[in-house]
């Protein structure tokens, strides 16, 4: 497995691969690899000749606010787990060659950055896209792994790869979950003791609403964000930033059960910001 710093090197390496006719798959991550991160890495080698696998913990992507510096890092054990699961490159660029000092271009997917977490998180969205973008003029990839867990921001890279005629295929992957079903992340790792055992009721909220959901237990799209509310509510260790029900393809509120729909919600399990996703699928008469 090799280990890539430079820009151009990557640019050049991919040129070459592509001359020699092999495809390229493409995981971007921020690294503190997780079973959910290699779990991508196991679909790009099924897709594509070569894996490249980027660690960059973007800034652009985090508010004035947010966990920038104290987001976990931890790069050799990453190319431990890379290289075990068979990565071809891990491409890990400096921040200061990435943004240098006169960057002023950003890429914004202005419908689908609003609901959810872009109510939130200002400007998080014009980061992820940004960054996406850039990555895929360097790797120049032929598809591109994403996690469903993060699923505004799987549909805003389809709709920016869309919109902006990136040639590269956008794969998307159900969430990888612990035992206790709550979903991966390297934010996990913020969690005390306590806030990790009161975590998993997270995501036993939305995946009890699926069921209900799918049993017919409920009449309109605002009984499953109440019933999730509700569920919540019982424990003082979360705190819901919110729960919406969305049409699963733009994002858009629903009247009814007749789209596919995406359960998503943001919670705080102390400081420790949470976001978890289930689809629903549309009922037919
Ligand atoms: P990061 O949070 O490191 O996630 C990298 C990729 O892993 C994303 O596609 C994310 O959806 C996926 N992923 C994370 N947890 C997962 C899980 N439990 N199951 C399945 N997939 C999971 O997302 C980012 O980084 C950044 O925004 C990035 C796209 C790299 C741009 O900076």
């Amino acid at each position: 497995m090799r280990i890539i710093k430079s820009i151009n090197e990557m640019q050049r390496m991919s040129l070459k691969m592509k001359r020699e006719g092999k495809s390229i798959g493409f995981v971007p991550t921020m690294g503190f690899l997780h079973e959910g991160h290699l779990r991508l890495v196991d679909y790009a080698k099924r897709y594509a000749d070569v894996v490249v696998v980027s660690i960059f913990v973007n800034p652009t992507q985090f508010g004035p606010k947010e966990d920038l510096n104290r987001y976990p890092r931890d790069i050799e054990g990453d190319c431990k787990k890379l290289k075990s699961r068979g990565a071809d490159i891990v491409f890990i660029p400096h921040t200061k060659d990435v943004y240098p000092e006169d960057f002023q271009t950003y890429v914004e997917v202005f419908e689908l950055e609003k609901p959810l977490c872009g109510r939130f998180r200002p400007g998080h969205f014009r980061g992820v896209a940004t960054i996406v973008a850039k990555l895929f003029n360097i790797v120049m990839p032929d598809y591109a792994i994403f996690g469903k867990k993060d699923y505004q921001q799987f549909l805003l890279i389809k709709q920016m790869v869309r919109d902006l005629n990136f040639p590269v295929k956008i794969i998307g992957v159900e969430t990888v979950r612990e035992e206790d079903m709550l979903a991966m992340s390297s934010r996990n790792s913020y969690l005390s003791k306590e806030e990790r055992e009161v975590a998993r009721h997270f995501a036993e909220s939305l995946y009890l609403a699926q069921r209900v959901y799918n049993e017919g237990g409920f009449k309109r799209p605002v009984d499953v964000v109440r019933y999730v509310e509700r569920y919540l509510s019982k424990f003082k260790g979360i705190k819901v930033q919110y729960v919406e029900l969305l049409d699963a393809l733009r994002l858009k509120e629903v009247r009814d059960f007749s789209q596919d729909m995406v359960l998503a919600s943001a919670v705080f399990v102390g400081s420790t910001r949470l976001i978890d996703n289930r689809v629903l699928h549309k009922r037919c008469r």
